[in-house]
């Protein structure tokens, strides 16, 4: 009786560790394969992802970092556009492998997705039209119109404005020129994307920042809930800030001055 188990459990053992290595060989091989890192973005969030005009070329800070990531990781970037809200999705499906774009990292999307470690640290503020002196802040908000772009923490920030009307767009383009035609009292946006819309957006004459910035929010890479390549991610960011190229990457789009 004993015997018989004993000699069943080999072979079972000597089933399992067969099937094993010829798994195991069969998934290294389909995980060599795939050399692409299939990435999605949302453009015209200037200085992340942008293109010039006349050019189908991704440019930016999101596009010179994956760039670098997928050259530490010795795979070939290829980068599609896709709306905002989209690229969750996208990811969840396995349509694209990673999503880049200004993302911040938040507890509700981590129920959804992965996302790397912060790349780039920053926080929501108002944006007004130049004329306006009774909007100081956030707290000069309440009851008012607010143009923010769907699903951004921007969405999340004008919902908790008591009685706001908030307008929701697909782009920041549209968030602008919804304050630029003064369909609405107050924009709550990304600094970044603010001060760049300030700088050199169109937004010179006609718009300004008021108040502080709002929550510190960081942004990462999105990814695939469970994806293997999560942390692959990591680790080429940190080599990537260890051997200098963040840095180099960030003084390209940002300047020394911001660092
Ligand atoms: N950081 C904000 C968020 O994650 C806004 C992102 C805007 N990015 C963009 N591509 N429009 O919700």
């Amino acid at each position: 009786m004993k015997k018989a188990f004993v000699l069943v459990m080999a072979m079972v053992m000597a089933v399992m560790i067969a099937a094993g290595c010829g798994g195991s060989g069969g998934q290294k091989k389909a995980e060599k394969a795939p050399e692409f890192l299939r990435v999605g973005t949302e453009l015209a969030s200037e200085p992340f992802v942008f293109q010039k005009a006349g050019s189908k070329e991704f440019i930016g800070f999101d596009m010179d970092l994956i760039r670098a990531i997928g050259h530490q990781l010795n795979m070939k970037v290829e980068i599609q556009n896709m709306k905002f809200d989209a690229l969750i999705p996208a990811l969840s499906a396995g349509n694209i492998d990673v999503a880049i774009t200004g993302m911040t990292i938040t507890p509700d999307r981590q129920k959804a997705i992965d996302m790397s470690d912060p790349y780039y640290v920053t926080g929501l503020v108002v944006v007004v039209n130049k004329d306006n002196n009774t909007v100081k802040s956030v707290k000069d908000l309440d009851n008012k119109g607010i143009a923010v772009q769907i699903g951004t923490t921007s969405a999340d920030r004008a919902a908790k404005v008591p009685g706001a009307k908030v307008k929701k767009f697909n782009t920041n383009a549209e968030v602008f020129l919804e304050l630029k035609n003064k369909g609405v009292e107050a924009v709550i946006i990304d600094k970044p994307l603010a001060e760049y819309y300030l700088a050199q957006g169109g937004g010179k004459d006609t718009a300004k920042i008021v108040g502080d910035l709002m929550d510190a929010e960081s942004y990462g890479i999105s990814l695939k809930k469970g994806s293997p390549l999560t942390t692959k991610i990591n680790r080429a960011l940190l080599d990537l800030k260890n051997n200098g190229a963040y840095d180099k990457i960030y003084t390209k789009w940002f300047g020394e001055a911001k660092k």
